[in-house]
């Protein structure tokens, strides 16, 4: 797909449902005892592979569009599926139901796509192994296919030394199962939605800082779940209205759980005019309509417990921070080399192919902003996230940039290219 320069984004946009809670609402509603009722669920290949995974296993899932209707049997109703279960690019699906399937009295088989299989397990395998499940690496690289034979399982007390939502919620899911008590405690806060929906569904759990705490009591009931927006998608659009002179873009019910809104910080902290309208708050979730302006823009600073709250949108603020006056640092995101792609040399090979100043670190980026870009060739390495932060940036880039793989953008937003269409005024990308 090939994207040249435009003069201007405007108009009002709605991205779709966020990603994590679409992914926890089918997980719990299946685990759940009675029906939950999805909506604004996220119709992405990564929420789909979750979907089916739980269908496999004798789960009742009726999907109508944006809405999903889960027919949840209790903690203990899932069957053995007849095949292995299949993640495909998903890190989440893989993560969480691994906790999940730690605690079942039958044995699986859970593996992905290329991508997944080349990802770190070993930071879910060790916390669950502790709690008494057996999982092991069929190919004992720490990476899935994961053979996870489940059983009683008993709480632990886990300092994760990464502070990673997929890992907290993975040993929170086991501790639904576990005797006594479990609790999670990470470097900094990782987005928190398990926390949120799992008190949601009645379970027993509280928190504390950076420590989570549940404990077993009985079974979770099914419920409503309205999905917010999901603000990693709606990032794409804060970041073109405010590189694209001329640009004014609202963002229609955009999630803003502070644990997720790191984006918005960054952005006013480097002066964009970013405002909040209509702020309410739904199931716990937060949300709010976001108006974008474009602004003259100088760099900053990113790192340290900011790094949680918008680790998925770095990309797109790595870019950003090209059309910022002065030097913007991303540190202590070593995570980012771990993502559906190394995320760190991505984006330092696609912008220097565009002509930006930016440097590697061990754990984050340099960039110095100013400089004028031009259109390149981009490899997404069929990460979705990649594709959609180079779209962005060839629509600011002097000549032509072609995104190789451009429709890996299904994982987690497959009608962007649609929605980014509707607000060119003027230009045009094939
Ligand atoms: C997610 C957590 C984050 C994030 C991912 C979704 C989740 O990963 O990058 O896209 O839904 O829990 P880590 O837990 O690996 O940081």
């Amino acid at each position: 797909m090939k994207f040249s320069k435009v003069p201007s984004l405007r108009g009002e946009i709605t991205v779709p449902g966020d990603k994590s809670i679409s992914h926890r609402s089918v997980m719990l509603g299946a685990i759940a005892k009675g029906t939950t009722e999805i909506t604004n669920f996220l119709q992405g290949a990564d929420c789909l592979s979750t979907i089916s995974c739980f269908r496999s296993m004798g789960i009742e899932i009726q999907n109508e569009g944006s809405r999903v209707l889960v027919h949840g049997k209790g903690l203990k109703g899932l069957k053995r599926p007849g095949s292995p279960l299949d993640c495909g690019n998903s890190g989440t699906t893989t993560r969480l139901i691994s906790g999940i399937l730690s605690a079942q009295d039958f044995d699986v088989i859970l593996t992905g796509d290329d991508s997944i299989q080349k990802r770190p397990m070993k930071r879910i395998m060790d916390p669950l192994s502790q709690m008494g499940a057996r999982i092991t690496s069929l190919q004992n690289n720490g990476c899935a296919p994961l053979s996870i034979q489940g059983g009683i399982l008993h709480g632990i007390h886990y300092a994760s030394p990464v502070a990673s939502a997929q890992v907290k919620s993975a040993v929170l899911l086991a501790g639904l199962y576990a005797q006594g008590e479990t609790s999670v405690t990470e470097p900094y806060l990782s987005r928190n939605h398990s926390e949120l929906m799992l008190k949601h569904f009645g379970a027993d759990i509280r928190c504390e800082v950076c420590t989570a705490t549940i404990r077993p009591a009985g079974e979770l009931s099914g419920c409503r779940i309205p999905v917010p927006g999901d603000i990693s998608s709606a990032a794409f659009f804060l970041a073109a209205g405010l590189m694209i002179p001329g640009s004014e873009i609202r963002i229609k019910n955009v999630g803003i759980n502070p644990t997720r809104d790191g984006i918005l910080k960054v952005c006013q902290a480097m002066g964009g005019d970013v405002t909040l309208t209509d702020v309410r708050k739904d199931s716990g979730e937060p949300a709010a309509d976001i108006l974008v302006r474009h602004s003259a823009l100088h760099g900053t600073t990113i790192g340290q417990g900011m790094i949680p709250t918008l680790i998925d949108e770095l990309p797109m603020l790595a870019a950003l921070a090209c059309f910022a006056e002065g030097e913007t640092i991303i540190r202590d995101a070593a995570e980012l080399k771990v993502k559906e792609s190394n995320r760190i040399a991505v984006m330092v090979s696609g912008l220097s192919a565009m002509g930006a100043d930016i440097r590697e670190n061990e754990d984050g980026m340099i960039i110095r902003g100013g400089r004028e870009l031009h259109g390149a060739r981009i490899d997404s390495h069929l990460d979705h996230r990649i594709a959609m932060t180079f779209a962005i940036t060839g629509l600011c880039a002097q000549g032509e940039t072609e995104i190789l793989g451009a429709e890996c953008v299904n994982i987690s937003y497959p009608n962007f290219y649609r929605d980014l269409k509707r607000c060119v005024s003027g230009g045009a990308f094939q």
